[in-house]
């Protein structure tokens, strides 16, 4: 898709569709809806009067400009309602983005142009746009051959009247790097277990250290072993399929400085079964999925390699397949973590703090003063907060704060929960230092209890994902499946900070 800048009158481009956002209770008796709908032959003022049109957010109307006498070049124009002007921020522009490609290529065109109408700085607005349209363009039917979702959109303008040009193409530039990084998360994710085991990983995060220019260490089990990793390695021992510890750096031109170094680890668990604490058969397909944390953290190094911040970066990924075999971990046995904290595996399939808690060590050993980790950890966090939420958790206030401002921005929502030192006591082993769970209660919770003794004095913040990651619905401006979560977040974080 070929993406254009285009700071002119909307009605002079030569494109198939126009498509524009209609605010809440707006009317067509001045401005750019009344220009559009003298070309419209008064048609838009005649769906606001029969109510067809009301601006409402989630509302498409689909004209027909043929015959209008050359007053536009475009052929069809697609009123997009946004709800109220005063909400009308830039995560509502990315999903008019991504509702506007939608629609248009469900209804065949092939160029398209956005006007999203909103006063923000040109280049902000283009990059919202810009990078929702290309989230809308994800599909999740990679391996269909009958039936294929095969329409796309060759030409995408982005318009803003009045703007500066070269504002908009910035705009655009970023936009497609942070739209193609969240859609290679969700590729990523999508992908079934047999062609995304941890090798394939490994593989994919040395394409992308490769094309964009990041250092990359991939320890096997060996080093892992070295290092005494015995809670990451206990994960992949039932699997004949060997655990990757993906490392990731960015480094800024001028070096930069690591004093306040950030690290974002990922759970990379490329399918659960469960291991020996088996999975139930139902639903266990979408395990595939579990690695998106870590699929999150290379989407993230991704776009960091091409946006070159002015801070440096750590992405540490995890990465191992929990099976049941005659070579697996059994409930009751105890591991020595990188730390030397010893843990009793009470149940096989509360795998992913088994693995993240040696990545978050190793990302201390190599100077990381903050941590940021994301993982499908917990079924608990669909029950307390839905897909709507991530659940944030951690040791530092602020780092948590930020996080959930940035997110805001970007129009990712979190919702802290409380990690309060009693939870502590709910994953005391009996033989052992700690247990992998502890209990019904407070699932989402005890799973954090247990990373921040690992985290210990280094600022950490964990995101639960496990609810959020996966849409079970599609929406208008976004296909079911993978949904990119958090990427955007944490570069958004990183941007913010190197810009301040
Ligand atoms: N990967 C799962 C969590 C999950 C569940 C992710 C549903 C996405 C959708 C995780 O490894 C897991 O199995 N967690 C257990 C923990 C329990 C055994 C303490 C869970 O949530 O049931
Ligand atoms: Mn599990
Ligand atoms: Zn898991």
């Amino acid at each position: 898709m070929d993406i254009l800048a285009h700071a002119g009158a909307c009605t002079d481009q030569d494109v198939h569709s126009l498509a524009v956002a209609v605010f809440k209770g707006e009317k067509a008796n001045e401005g750019l809806l009344k220009d559009l709908d003298a070309i419209a032959g008064g048609a838009i003022s005649s769906l606001i009067e029969t109510e067809e049109l009301t601006g409402k957010e989630g509302e498409s109307v689909y004209l027909h400009l043929s015959g209008n006498g050359g007053k536009s070049t475009a052929r069809r124009l697609l009123l997009l309602g946004v709800g109220e002007k005063a909400d009308y921020g830039l995560p509502q522009v990315s999903q008019l983005g991504g509702t506007a490609l939608r629609t248009a290529r469900g209804k065949n065109n092939k160029s398209l142009a956005i006007v999203p109408r909103h006063d923000g700085e040109a280049a902000a607005v283009a990059r919202a746009a810009t990078e929702g349209a290309i989230m809308g363009s994800f599909d999740i039917d990679k391996y269909r051959t009958v039936d294929k979702e095969d329409k796309s959109i060759d030409k995408l303008v982005i318009n803003l009247p009045g703007a500066d040009e070269g504002a908009i193409k910035k705009g655009i530039a970023d936009g497609t790097i942070v739209g193609e990084s969240v859609n290679f998360t969700r590729d990523m994710a999508n992908e079934p277990g047999a062609y995304m085991t941890p090798t394939d990983m490994a593989d994919k995060a040395r394409e992308i250290a490769t094309e964009f220019g990041l250092n990359i260490d991939v320890l096997d089990e060996a080093r892992m072993e070295q290092e005494g990793m015995g809670s990451l390695l206990s994960v992949s021992h039932g699997s004949v399929e060997p655990a990757k510890l993906i490392v990731l750096k960015y480094t800024p031109r001028d070096g930069g400085s690591d004093d306040n170094l950030l690290a974002f680890v990922g759970k990379g668990v490329t399918f659960d079964t469960g291991g020996i604490s088996i999975k139930p058969s139902e639903s266990m397909e979408l395990m595939k999925y579990d690695m998106t944390g870590g699929a999150t953290v290379l989407g993230v190094m991704r776009a960091i390699a091409q946006l070159k911040p002015s801070i440096p970066v750590l992405g540490i990924v995890p990465a191992a397949e929990n099976m049941p075999s005659g070579s697996a971990t059994k409930p009751g046995d105890v591991v020595v973590a990188m730390s030397g904290k010893t843990i009793e595996v009470i149940n096989t399939d509360a795998e992913g703090r088994l693995i993240l808690c040696d990545a978050i060590c190793y990302a201390k050993k190599l100077g990381a003063k903050r941590i940021v980790d994301m993982a499908t950890l917990t079924g608990a966090v669909s029950i307390a907060l839905g897909d709507v939420n991530v659940a944030i958790l951690g040791n530092d206030q602020p780092l948590i704060d930020q996080v959930i401002a940035r997110g805001k921005e970007v129009g990712e929502k979190y919702w802290q929960l409380p990690l309060d030192k009693e939870y502590t006591k709910q994953i005391k082993s009996d033989i052992a230092d700690i247990k992998n769970v502890g209990g019904r209660k407070a699932g989402t919770i005890t799973a954090a209890a247990f990373l921040k003794e690992f985290a210990e004095d280094v600022a950490w913040a964990h995101l639960d994902i496990a609810g959020t990651a996966w849409g079970d619905e599609p929406k208008p401006y976004r296909a079911k499946g993978p949904t990119g979560i958090a990427v955007r977040t944490l570069l958004n974080m990183v941007e913010t900070e190197s810009k301040g």
